[in-house]
Parts: structure tokens; sequence; C-alpha cells
């Protein structure tokens, strides 16, 4: 499974992407929002830092508005892909743009269902919001698996992105079930990294090296 920073922090996606352990950014309309400045820039300025698909949602909710989007900011780097959101307008945007190439991530996917029209209109990933699905009582990881297999059976080469992930367990239980990526924030990616028995260990070979030269 490979792992996308969910964030439009500089910062977070350049500490991550140090770390060498990601391929692609997830950003959304409130992720952007946030940090307060212009999209374009910000999604210019993560272009030029992680060689990877980098999500950019489209704000129109008719196809004609978000195709118009979707053109320009699909012009500012080979690597933008636009995200689109799970309705009727966004399956017609999502079948003209993979006509012509442009790379789609069909976002706020909260059935199997609606991830098989998703996969059917061209769809490049789609995304799964595990934590707001388990928010509401249902179970995020059950849709994920249900994804996975359906596009497994069918041949169908649309990747799964495991989103809106809580904490560590979300992004093991995705790996186990075979989604092609997660994209976790970077309060997450910490928390996957520390662990109090490395930091004793570190701890007690330091004290013994230091000891043994006594
Ligand atoms: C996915 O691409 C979304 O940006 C994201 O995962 C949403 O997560 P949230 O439910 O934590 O806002």
């Amino acid at each position: 499974m490979k792992l996308f920073i969910d964030t439009a922090n500089i910062d977070e996606i350049r500490e991550v992407n140090d770390w060498g352990v990601i391929c692609g950014v997830t950003t959304n309309p409130s992720l952007i929002a946030k940090e307060g400045r212009d999209f374009k820039e910000v999604i210019t300025e993560i272009a030029k830092i992680v060689d990877g698909p980098i999500s950019a949602e489209v704000i129109s909710l008719d196809a004609d508005g978000m195709i118009k989007e979707a053109k320009d900011l699909a012009a500012i780097h080979r690597n933008i892909v636009i995200k689109v959101p799970m309705t009727k307008e966004g399956l017609k945007a999502v079948k003209v743009l993979s006509k012509e190439g442009i790379k789609t991530n069909v976002t706020l996917v909260f059935s199997a269902s609606q991830a098989l029209l998703a996969a059917r209109a061209g769809a490049t990933f789609v995304s799964p919001f595990a934590g707001r699905m388990d928010d509401i009582g249902n179970s995020g990881m059950d849709i994920i698996s249900d994804i996975v297999e359906i596009f497994d059976i069918h041949g169908i080469d649309t990747e799964v992105i495991a989103a809106s992930i809580r904490h560590p367990m979300h992004v093991i239980e995705a790996a186990k079930l075979g989604a092609h990526i997660a994209t976790i924030p970077y309060s997450v990616f910490t928390k996957m990294l520390n662990h109090p028995m490395t930091d004793k260990g570190i701890e007690r070979f330091l004290k013994d090296w230091e000891n043994a030269k006594k």
C-alpha cells in the first residue's frame, strides 16, 4: 500500500517527504482554507516538493464548471489529479476529463456502489472516507473491503485511496484489506512513527555505551 499525506501545509509535506515514505498528496477545500493562502500557489508549491499525484479539488457543483476548473488546475503541473465530488455532475465531469487524459480522484465516497459508478465513469482514484463513516456508526473499513473486493473481481484498475484516516489502526486495517493507497494526516504519521519502546531502547543503548567507556 502506498502512502500519501492528507494536508495542504507545506512544512508538514516537506517533513514527511524527507522521511522518504510518501509518493503523493491529497488536499481538499477545508485543508486549503486552513492555510489561508492562494489555492494555485499552494498546489504549485506542493508539486515542486512531491513527485507524485497531487489531488486538487474543484468547487463547482455543475459538470461544466468542474471541467473548466479542472483544466485550469491540470495546467499547473503534470502530476495534478482533479478531485471531484461523488455526484451525478461529478461523474459527468470524470467521464469527460478521463477521455482527455486528465486524472481524477472521486471524493466523498461512502458506499461501494458509489465507488463502482466512479470507476466506470473513468476515475483514476476513488476516496472512501473511513473516519467519517465510523463517525456515523458505520464501519468505514467494511466499505473499503467491499470496494477492494469488487475492483479485484472485475479487474477494475481504479485505485482505492483509504481517506479520512484518524489513527494508525485505520492505516494497518486498510493495508490488510488491500487498499492501494492510504492518505494520512501529519498527526497520524507521527503516531505511526513513535513508539515508547523505541525511545527506551535508544536510551538504554546510549547508557550502556557510556558506561562501557568508564
Ligand atoms: C481525502 O482526500 C480527504 O481530504 C480527507 O481524507 C478527509 O478527511 P477528514 O474526514 O479527516 O476531513
